[in-house]
């Protein structure tokens, strides 16, 4: 997490329900490249400006969130987008849960969309292919740490991708001026922890 911002408040999300897109197609899912961290860099800017569901204060610019994106892809992990008409409307991503190697079958998942775009069943698509992305490159186990346990929506589209509730960390962030727990979520990916797989 970034350093703490000691006057921050709530911010205003400029972004209201009457950007949301009319007649939204269905979106096209596929793996993202560089060309897509403009657009990327963007939502998550959203994200960490006005949601609680990240704990970073300060919105990484497309340098760092390049440099994210080539670790990831350094790394062997997977990272979709969501397209429609042209334009990324949402993003997910796997990446190394904790950095000691007994936990190499484990990742840590993210997936934002653009406001605009919420409660469209995107995120439950974008997830999907993660899961199942995850799973044909052998990872065992897919944990959720989601930001603030009022995050109705993650909490509601982890738990409809079959994730389970494991418990909740209280009051472990600051932003905004409250306090924010962290909802951890856990799902099997493929065998699970029932074999143990071959390195
Ligand atoms: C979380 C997020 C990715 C969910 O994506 P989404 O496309 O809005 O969610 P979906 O439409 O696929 O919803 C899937 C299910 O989740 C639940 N759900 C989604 N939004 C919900 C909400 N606001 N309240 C309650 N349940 C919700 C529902 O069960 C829904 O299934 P249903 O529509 O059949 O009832 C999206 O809301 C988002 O980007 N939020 C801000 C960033 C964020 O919180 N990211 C997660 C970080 S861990």
């Amino acid at each position: 997490m970034e350093g703490l911002i000691p006057g921050m408040t709530e911010s205003v999300d400029p972004c209201s329900s009457a950007d949301i897109l009319p007649h939204m197609s269905v979106p096209e899912i596929r793996f993202a490249t560089e060309a897509d961290l403009p657009a990327i860099t963007e939502i998550y800017e959203h994200a960490v400006r006005y949601g609680t569901a990240t704990f970073e204060l300060i919105p990484p610019d497309l340098a760092e969130m390049t440099r994210r994106f080539r670790v990831l892809m350094d790394g062997g992990f997977p990272y979709f987008v969501a397209i429609v008409e042209g334009g990324v409307i949402g993003y997910a991503y796997a990446g190394p849960y904790r950095p000691r190697p007994a936990y190499r079958f484990t990742v840590e998942n993210s997936v934002y969309l653009r406001p605009s775009t919420h409660r469209r069943g995107i995120g439950f698509r974008l997830m999907q292919r993660l899961i199942a992305e995850c799973e044909t490159r052998g990872y065992r186990q897919m944990i959720a740490v989601i930001g603030d346990s009022a995050n109705a929506g993650s909490i509601g589209v982890h738990t409809k991708c079959g994730f389970e509730m494991i418990g909740t960390h209280p009051s472990v962030g600051l932003k905004f001026g409250r306090w924010l727990d962290t909802v951890m979520m856990q799902r099997a990916l493929g065998e699970g922890g029932t074999t143990v797989p071959k390195d």
